[in-house]
């Protein structure tokens, strides 16, 4: 079973989003999965309690507490999680210990990604991630044709050895889906078609 953490000491850079349109991503193949929100604002679960029973099934777990962390069913292909702001807290050293994939958003603006640039730096210690036990994987968000320093991020990013994986466009189609409580793989229409595509070089390297 894969666990996908998507987390991020910045606030805001698309954590919800991120993880809401993985989960839907999975469910909409067929994978059995699970999202489980460990952030106190608990967006996720909201974000679940709205989602029709009509679409792809996504079991909602609450991991807001370290002792809620885990699941009993073996038969769940993937989990994604919602991660909590804070690295410096045990239930976030607990989630990065146990992630096969650490999903990092982040927004191409200079405090953003300098943020995030620490971030990358502190999580990089943790002895599971030295190990390569764990895949880190950058995707920038929100990118729109008037993003001039989207470049600037990449090779910010990519100096330091985090390349970016994949640019995710600023559309406001995501904020329709999260009050839905559904995602972009939730819809095949033409607008959606563009959007997805976006999410694949992610899709790949969690499946790899
Ligand atoms: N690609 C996108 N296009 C348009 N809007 C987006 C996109 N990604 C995120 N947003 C919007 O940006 C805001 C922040 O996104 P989101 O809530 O996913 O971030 P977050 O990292 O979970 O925030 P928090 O730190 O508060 O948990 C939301 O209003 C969301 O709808
Ligand atoms: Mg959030």
């Amino acid at each position: 079973m894969r666990k996908i953490l998507v987390v991020n000491s910045k606030g805001g850079c698309g954590k919800t989003t991120v993880a809401t349109n993985l989960a839907v991503a999975f469910a909409a193949r067929g994978d059995h999965v699970a999202l489980a929100d460990a952030d106190r604002q608990k967006s996720s679960l909201a974000w679940a309690k709205r989602r029709s029973k009509k679409l792809a099934k996504i079991e909602a777990l609450n991991w807001t507490k370290i002792d809620s962390i885990g699941v009993k069913d073996k038969d769940l292909d993937a989990i994604v999680i919602d991660g909590p702001g804070g690295l410096r807290s045990e239930l976030t050293k607990k989630l990065i210990a146990e992630a096969s994939d650490i999903v990092v958003p982040v927004l191409a603006s200079m405090f953003d990604w300098k943020a995030t640039l620490k971030f990358l730096d502190d999580i990089s210690e943790i002895k599971r991630i030295r190990k390569g036990k764990a895949d880190i994987h950058v995707i920038a968000n929100r990118i729109n044709r008037s993003s001039t320093q989207v470049a600037d991020l990449e090779q910010a990013l990519s100096k330091k050895g985090y390349p970016v994986l994949c640019r995710i466009s600023d559309r406001v189609l995501y904020a329709r889906h999260a009050a839905d409580g559904s995602g972009v793989f939730d819809v095949n229409d033409a607008s959606a078609h563009e959007v997805r595509g976006q999410w694949r070089p992610l899709l790949q390297a969690v499946d790899a």
